[in-house]
């Protein structure tokens, strides 16, 4: 058994406590300053020991520890724990600035410690198969992704007015919050972005001014690329779609589809995903990041890349 020790139990940190223990390859302490919350976990799932702050946690051993708090908070206290030598599972988006990043990554690699960025659309059957078809080569070189990609906010985060998405210094808004993750996964699959131009704007959520709608050209070497998100639209939908040069492969998340076409004018050959609810997805994510402490793999998305998706943030901002 992993001892993880996760740090921010809000929305996401909760999440992953639930999933580390679905595992049942890991015992859980919590690091929570929000006394409130902090004695609702400890209540609600078996974890093994809850902190108030961090030094005190940090006195502790650990295998790992994950970090789930705002992004803007994200490098001080990865710092933190990677001085105390302890591998680490950030959340997305590694930060909101490039505060302190190089610091970080030279105590990661003195301390020859695992770190990872939880982007967790790189842990989806979707992803990992479009992924597959980018590397086997089959159609050819990938010229053209589009990613369509929008969803109602309030209905899924009805405390968003109260939360760090209000303000952009906290790593809110629809760039940091939303896009980040078609635009890191959209880097997995056609390598980084070299070229942007983007257009953002607040349209319609309501209590808030950060920007809701965003629009994306980016250029990835030779392939050219194209992404938009909302946050109002009432369907739940994302659409990748990957053009190569002899076939296109599409992933429908809200049907949870992926398919492939060559001919042209014809039909798609579908490929069969497995049905996933969303802690079954984030339990996945988590017992892949295990096999990465247990050294069966690497992990799915690292400072480096996550380092990229930032850069490639702070150009649209
Ligand atoms: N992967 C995903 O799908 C996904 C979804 C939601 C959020 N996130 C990311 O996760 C992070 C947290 O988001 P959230 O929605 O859970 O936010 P949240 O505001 O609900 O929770 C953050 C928690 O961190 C705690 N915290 C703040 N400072 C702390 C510190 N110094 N030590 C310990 N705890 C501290 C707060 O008390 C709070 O409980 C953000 O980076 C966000 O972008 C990822």
């Amino acid at each position: 058994m992993k001892k993880i020790l996760i740090v921010g139990t809000g929305s996401i940190g909760e999440r992953h406590v639930r999933c580390f223990l679905a595992t049942g390859r890991a015992e859980v302490s919590i690091c929570e300053p929000n006394s409130e919350l902090c004695s609702k976990i400890t209540k609600e799932y078996p974890v093994v020991n809850s902190f108030s702050d961090l030094h005190l946690a940090l006195e502790k051993r650990w295998d790992a520890a994950l970090v789930a708090t705002p992004a803007h908070t994200h490098i001080p206290i990865s710092l933190e724990i990677a001085n105390r030598g302890v591998h680490l599972f950030i959340e997305k988006p590694l930060s909101t600035t490039m505060d302190g990043i190089d610091v970080l990554m030279d105590r990661v690699n003195e301390k020859s410690l695992i770190a990872a960025v939880a982007y967790v659309w790189r842990a989806h059957p979707g992803i990992e198969w479009l992924k597959s078809v980018v590397l086997d080569g089959r159609f050819g070189d990938l010229k053209q992704q589009t990613i369509t990609s929008g969803q109602h906010f309030p209905f899924y985060r009805p405390a968003y007015r109260e939360i760090y998405y209000t303000d952009r210094e906290k790593g809110g808004g629809a760039i940091q919050d939303c896009l980040t993750h078609p635009l890191n996964f959209a880097e997995y699959l056609a390598g980084p972005i070299t070229k942007i131009v983007a257009d953002s704007d607040h349209q319609v959520l309501d209590g808030v001014t950060v920007e809701d709608t965003v629009h994306v050209l980016a250029r990835h070497g030779e392939t050219m690329g194209c992404y938009s998100v909302n946050q109002y639209q009432a369907p739940n939908e994302t659409t990748v779609t990957l053009v190569f040069e002899r076939g296109t492969a599409r992933f429908e998340v809200h049907e949870n589809r992926c398919g492939w076409m060559t001919e042209p004018g014809g039909t798609w050959n579908d490929v069969p995903l497995p049905e996933m609810d969303r802690d079954e997805w984030f339990t996945r994510q988590a017992n892949l990041f295990l096999d990465v402490l247990e050294r069966k793999s690497e992990p799915l998305c690292t400072l480096e890349e996550a380092l990229g998706t930032l850069i490639a943030t702070l150009k649209i901002l």
